[in-house]
C-alpha cells in the first residue's frame, strides 16, 4: 500500500499544503521548527487515527482555527481511496472513507498501514512502560481491528471505573456497582492480553534474527512479554486490589500496565544495557516490527522516518536503508548530508520552509 497525496487545511502550522508523493523514498529536509513532523503526523493520523506525538486533536488544529481537515489519497492492491480526517476543537473527530462517513475508527483501519520511526523509538528501552505500551498499541491496532476496539471500549471502562472509584471516596454505597464494570473490563482487557502475548510471541525470532544481524552474531536478544496481570487472574485480581484501588482512586492492576523487556545474553536492557545496546536494540524491535507487519498484512506498510538517520551510525543507516527497499518511505532530516551518504538518487526531495514545502 502507499499514499499518493497528502493534502491539509488548518493543520498545525499549515494553513493549506498539497503535496505527492513517489512510490520509494520521500526526503523532506529543513531547519528545526518549520514542520517536517507536521506533516510525518498527518500521515498518521489518517492510518491511525492518533496522533505520533500522542497529542490531542485540538492541539493539532492550527492556531486560531477552530477545525483541521486531512485528505489522504492512498493506494491499496492499485484501487485508490481518500481518507478524509476533520478535526474538531470540542467535539469528537469526523472519518469518511472514500467519501463515506464512519463511525468507528477501527473501520478505517487497513486502508494504509504506517510505521513510524524516531529518536523517541530509541530510547523506548530506557523510558518508561508507557511507551512500549504505545508500541504494542499502535502495531496491533493496525492489523488488528478487534483489538483495536477492544482497546477504545478497555480504555473507556477503565475511565468509568477510575471515576466510579473517586465517587466511593464519598458514597461507600457505590462499592458493590462497581463489579458491572469488572466484567468489562476483564472481558476487554483479556482480549488485549492474548493478543499482545500472540504478537511478541511471532515477533520473537524476528527480533533475535535482526539483533543478531545487527551485533554480527555477538549478543542473542530475547523480547519478553510482561502483563501486568494474566487473563486467568485479572477478575480475582481486581477484586482483591479493591480496597487498594479506592485508596488510590485508581485501578492498579490491568494490561494498562503491562510492560516488555529486552534481555540481552539474559540480561535485561533496560537494567544493565548501555545506551549504545539500547538503541540496538530497539532498532533490532522496530526492524522487527516492519518486516511483520509485512508479513501480517500481506503487503507494504509505509515506513515514516523522523529524524532518526542522522542518530545511527553508517552500518545502522545502512541496515535500515535494506528494510526500506521496496517499501514507500517519508524520511525527514534536517541537513541533506545525512541523507547523501545513503542513497538520493531517484529519490522525491522536498524542501519544508515557512509553513510551506517546495519540490528540489
Ligand atoms: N497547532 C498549531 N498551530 C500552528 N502551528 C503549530 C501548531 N502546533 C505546532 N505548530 C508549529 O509547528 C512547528 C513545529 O513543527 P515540526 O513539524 O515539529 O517541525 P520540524 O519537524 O520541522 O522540526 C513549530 O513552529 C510550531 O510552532
Ligand atoms: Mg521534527
Amino acid at each position: 500500500m502507499r499514499i499518493k497525496k497528502l493534502q491539509l487545511n488548518n493543520f498545525r502550522n499549515y494553513e493549506t499544503l498539497d503535496v505527492s508523493f513517489s512510490d520509494g523514498v520521500n526526503l523532506l529536509y529543513g531547519d528545526n521548527a518549520q514542520g517536517k513532523t507536521n506533516i510525518l503526523e498527518a500521515v498518521f493520523l489518517a492510518a491511525t487515527t492518533k496522533s505520533i506525538r500522542g497529542s490531542k486533536d485540538r492541539e493539532m488544529i492550527r492556531f486560531g482555527q477552530e477545525e483541521a481537515h486531512i485528505r489522504v489519497y492512498t493506494e491499496k492492491q492499485d484501487i485508490p481511496h481518500k481518507i478524509d480526517i476533520h478535526l474538531k476543537k470540542n467535539k469528537k473527530k469526523g472519518l469518511a472513507i472514500d467519501g463515506i462517513t464512519i463511525r468507528r475508527s477501527a473501520e478505517l483501519l487497513g486502508l494504509l498501514h504506517a510505521i513510524s520511526f524516531s529518536p523517541d523509538d530509541l530510547s523506548m528501552m530506557k523510558n518508561g512502560p508507557e511507551e512500549r505500551r504505545r508500541f504494542l498499541d499502535l502495531e496491533l491496532c493496525q492489523t488488528d481491528k478487534i483489538y483495536c476496539s477492544n482497546l477504545a471500549d478497555y480504555n473507556r471502562t477503565l475511565m468509568q471505573r477510575n471515576d466510579l472509584l473517586k465517587q466511593i471516596a464519598a458514597n461507600p454505597s457505590l462499592k458493590s456497582t462497581i463489579s458491572v464494570w469488572d466484567l468489562q473490563l476483564v472481558k476487554y482487557g483479556s482480549y488485549l492480553i492474548r493478543a499482545r502475548r500472540k504478537f511478541i510471541e511471532e515477533i520473537l525470532p524476528i527480533v533475535a534474527e535482526k539483533h543478531a544481524t545487527l551485533t554480527e552474531g555477538k549478543e542473542a536478544l530475547k523480547v519478553v512479554y510482561e502483563p501486568n496481570c494474566s487473563e486467568e487472574h485479572f477478575e480475582d485480581m481486581l477484586f482483591q486490589s479493591l480496597e487498594r484501588d479506592t485508596a488510590l482512586k485508581f485501578t492498579s492492576v490491568g494490561p494498562h500496565r503491562d510492560d516488555l523487556s529486552l534481555f540481552i545474553n539474559g540480561n535485561n536492557v533496560r537494567t544493565y544495557g548501555s545506551q549504545g545496546q539500547q538503541r540496538t536494540a530497539a532498532l533490532a524491535l522496530k526492524l522487527a516490527e516492519i518486516e511483520l507487519a509485512r508479513k501480517t498484512i500481506h503487503d507494504t506498510p509505509v515506513l515514516l522516518l523522523d529524524d532518526v538517520l542522522s542518530e545511527l551510525d553508517r552500518n545502522r543507516q545502512l541496515q535500515l536503508l535494506n528494510e526500506m527497499q521496496d517499501v514507500q518511505t517519508i524520511v525527514t532530516c534536517t541537513g541533506m548530508e545525512e541523507f547523501v551518504a545513503c542513497r538520493p538518487e531517484g529519490n522525491t526531495i522536498y524542501r519544508v520552509s515557512g509553513n510551506q514545502i517546495y519540490s528540489v
